[in-house]
């Protein structure tokens, strides 16, 4: 599958700080837009927010036992449907917004290539197109431990040594994606939230679709 065009992925270890900046995206895009001249964000995470990703959801927590082969094939029908359904990703960006996701095929690459190996996360996600841009979060798994130690429920991937070995695996896969033809950018996550905000704008601005 071929490179989508104003399609932005971010990623990284559980705390590295995606959903925040995609958060903070939306704040300065709202401000922006009302001036004119910058194209439509569109912020989306995935598992996503319909059935699929709450049935996903709920087998993160615990509530639901699944095999992890299971769950491989849950995410990448819930890809399809994020990417395919109506309103979604790929129609989007076609249409000149700018589609920025909290998580992608990385993920799942990732996450449940570490649970049930290489090659079933590797097919189920083949035919998907890749992100034209991948800004990996990089943090130390330790400080995002500490990060993330006050929130109620704990998911069940977020636990210091399996996180050690979701950064490696992550590290380890950066080169493929910039192979396949995405760009791929490693930012710092260890610095404060504007800092971050900071860097992953510097990124953002250098596509052409914020260049103009
Ligand atoms: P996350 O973005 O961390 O959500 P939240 O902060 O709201 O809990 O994503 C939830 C978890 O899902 C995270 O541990 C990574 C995992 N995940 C996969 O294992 N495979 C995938 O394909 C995706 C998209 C996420």
């Amino acid at each position: 599958m071929g490179i989508l065009g104003n399609f932005v992925v971010l990623e990284g270890i559980d705390g590295s700080g995606t959903s925040t900046q995609i958060e903070l995206l939306k704040g300065r895009f709202g401000s922006r837009n009302s001036e004119g001249g910058m194209p439509v964000l569109y912020a989306t995470a995935e598992p996503g927010a319909g059935e699929l990703g709450r049935l996903i959801r709920r087998a993160l927590r615990g509530e639901l036992s699944l095999l992890p082969e299971t769950l491989a094939r849950l995410f990448a029908a819930d890809r399809g449907e994020h990417l395919y359904g109506p309103g979604g990703l790929v129609e989007r960006a076609g249409r000149g917004e700018l589609v920025v996701c909290d998580r992608y095929v990385p993920s799942s690459l990732v996450y449940q290539g570490l649970e049930c190996g290489e090659e079933l996360p590797r097919t189920l996600n083949s035919p998907f197109p890749a992100p034209e841009l991948i800004v990996f979060f990089d943090l130390d798994p330790r400080i995002a431990a500490e990060r993330i130690r006050d929130r109620k429920e704990r998911e069940i991937y977020e636990y210091l040594d399996f996180q050690i070995r979701v950064r490696d695996r992550y590290l380890s896969l950066l080169p493929g994606f910039r192979a396949q033809g995405s760009t791929v950018v490693q930012i710092d996550a260890s610095r404060n939230q504007a800092e971050v905000a900071g860097q992953l704008w510097a990124v953002l601005e250098n596509m052409p679709i914020l260049k103009g």
